[in-house]
């Protein structure tokens, strides 16, 4: 039986959500919505939610006065409220500061030692606590974290460390045989490039699991002096949320058939991820996809900038399935991109305004006005929803799009050549013949471009199709008021 278990990363809650969580957990909500309709709401599990063990929240948290675990709830609903406003359909929303995920992390890490995965061993290095993640002196910009630009702590403490030099070949071979998919092609080959470098290190390649001075997270099973690492922990969100390792949901569902993400997490994914699931003897992702990372007005968006935009401000001005559609639309999936905050409303404005709503209005108004609300159904052609359905299932998700809006166009360009208006004002036989013929294809045509966006906008997707199919059709509602101000 065919099933389908999608991913997204589980996001800090030392923030608050924006727009890069919106768009990936977007992007991941297509494919869950579209594979449901395919193979049936049983046999897809839509996975996201929140990373919670990270230091970082202690800090946080104190910088605003409140108790840990208070802090972490209080940005978790954060969290879980935009994505119900973006109409995200997750089975689950995962947080890591569940006791079943501690449970499963407790089996997974006993396997890691008896496994003899894992070692003992003195860490010495650069620390830099926004990123979670170790840095090399060369790695530095001037000294400071090249993503943060704070200045990395020299650690130094006892840690365990997993033998991650023992296993690059065998995941060196699963990604370059294709065997685990690393996709799109450029960070494929990104990773066994990645891969080729980290052999060079030999046993310096393998990372410390383990943190001693941690004070928030999972402890470690074997020796409870120590916090789980939160990145290695984190990880294995994807099987604690299934039950690992004897749960019903883990039979059914594991392997996952996408973990989705950006770039900027892919080594984790990529390289770390798929060698301790080898070490634990649990079988691969399918596929790894990182999609490319976006600037704000051609900067990287963050807090300190004051350039964040909330997806809650979005969905209040566009609504939420233009919000979807302004988000997934702006450029490739797989590559890097700049949003500009300016061309949100100019693209509502052509593609939604005058593109899609503009050919519902005008065909429903026709209908209503001169055939009494009653068209004959046409058999609808079928083109475009495979089209459609190949780019979404190879995450084309802009490909979909554009073959979305050129049907659309397509369909206004037949509506201004037909002149059905004109054709209502003629009044002789042949021409009311053509007129009942012209939107009847327009109806079919409508029926099909609905079919085909509703992964992406399900509310208007929904509206457009029963709208058509109607006994009696009426006059559409603007389902896009135009808008005039360019800021969110
Ligand atoms: N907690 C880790 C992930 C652990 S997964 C086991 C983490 N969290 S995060 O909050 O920093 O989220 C990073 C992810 O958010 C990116 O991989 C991407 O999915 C999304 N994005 C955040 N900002 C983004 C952009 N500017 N552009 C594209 N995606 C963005 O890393």
């Amino acid at each position: 039986m065919k099933t389908f278990y999608i991913t997204t990363p589980i996001y800090y809650v030392n923030d608050v959500p924006h727009i890069g969580h919106a768009y990936t957990t977007i992007a991941a909500d297509v494919l869950a919505r579209y594979w449901r309709k395919k193979i049936g709401e049983k046999d897809v599990f839509f996975l996201t939610g929140t990373d919670e063990n990270a230091q970082k929240n202690v800090e946080s948290a104190a910088e605003h006065d409140m108790d840990t675990q208070q802090f972490i709830d209080m940005n978790a609903k954060k969290f879980e409220g935009a994505f119900a406003a973006l109409h995200i359909s997750n089975d689950m929303f995962m947080r890591t500061t569940a006791p079943f995920h501690k449970e499963s992390v407790d089996v997974f890490m006993q396997k890691l030692h008896d496994a003899g995965a894992l070692k003992e061993g003195v860490y010495e290095g650069l620390y830099c606590t926004g990123c979670e993640d170790f840095y090399l002196e060369k790695d530095l910009k001037d000294g400071l974290c090249p993503i943060h630009g704070t200045k990395p702590e020299i650690v130094k403490e006892k840690n365990w460390f997993f033998r991650l030099s023992e296993y690059l070949d065998k995941v060196e071979h699963v990604i370059g045989s294709g065997e685990m998919e690393v996709a799109p092609e450029t960070k494929k080959s990104e990773t066994l490039g990645l891969i080729k470098e980290l052999k060079k290190l030999g046993e310096k390649a393998d990372f410390s699991v383990t943190r001693e001075r941690a004070t928030w997270g999972v402890d470690f099973v074997v020796d409870p002096t120590q916090k789980v690492y939160v990145w290695v922990e984190a990880l294995q969100n994807y099987i604690s949320a299934l039950g690992y390792p004897d749960g019903e949901r883990f039979k059914k569902f594991w392997p996952a058939d996408v973990h989705l993400m950006a770039k900027d997490i892919l080594k984790f994914h990529a390289v770390y991820w798929p060698a301790m699931l080898m070490a634990a003897g649990v079988e691969l992702p399918k596929k790894i996809f990182a999609h490319g990372f976006f600037s704000l007005n051609g900067k990287k968006m963050s807090k300190s900038l004051g350039n964040v935009i909330d997806p809650l401000a979005m969905v209040e001005k566009f609504g939420v399935d233009a919000t979807r559609y302004l988000l997934l639309s702006q450029f490739p999936f797989g590559n890097d991109g700049d949003i500009q905050e300016e061309r949100f409303a100019e693209k509502f404005n052509a593609d939604l305004a005058n593109g899609l709503g503009n050919l519902l209005s005008r065909t429903t108004n026709l209908i209503e006005k001169n055939l009494g609300g009653s068209v004959e159904r046409k058999e609808v052609d079928g083109g475009l929803f495979k089209k459609s359905s190949s780019y979404i299932e190879s995450l084309s998700f802009d490909e979909a799009l554009k073959s979305i809006w050129q049907a659309i166009a397509e369909a206004n360009a037949y509506f201004d050549e037909a002149k059905p208006w004109a054709l209502a004002k003629e009044d002789n036989a042949e021409a009311k013949e053509k007129l009942k013929n012209v939107l009847s294809e327009v109806c079919a045509r409508l029926e099909e471009i609905a079919r085909a966006v509703t992964p992406f906008m399900p509310d208007i997707g929904e509206k457009i199709a029963v709208l058509v199919t109607a006994d009696k059709i009426v006059k559409a509602e603007p389902l896009f008021p135009r808008i005039e101000s360019k800021n969110i």
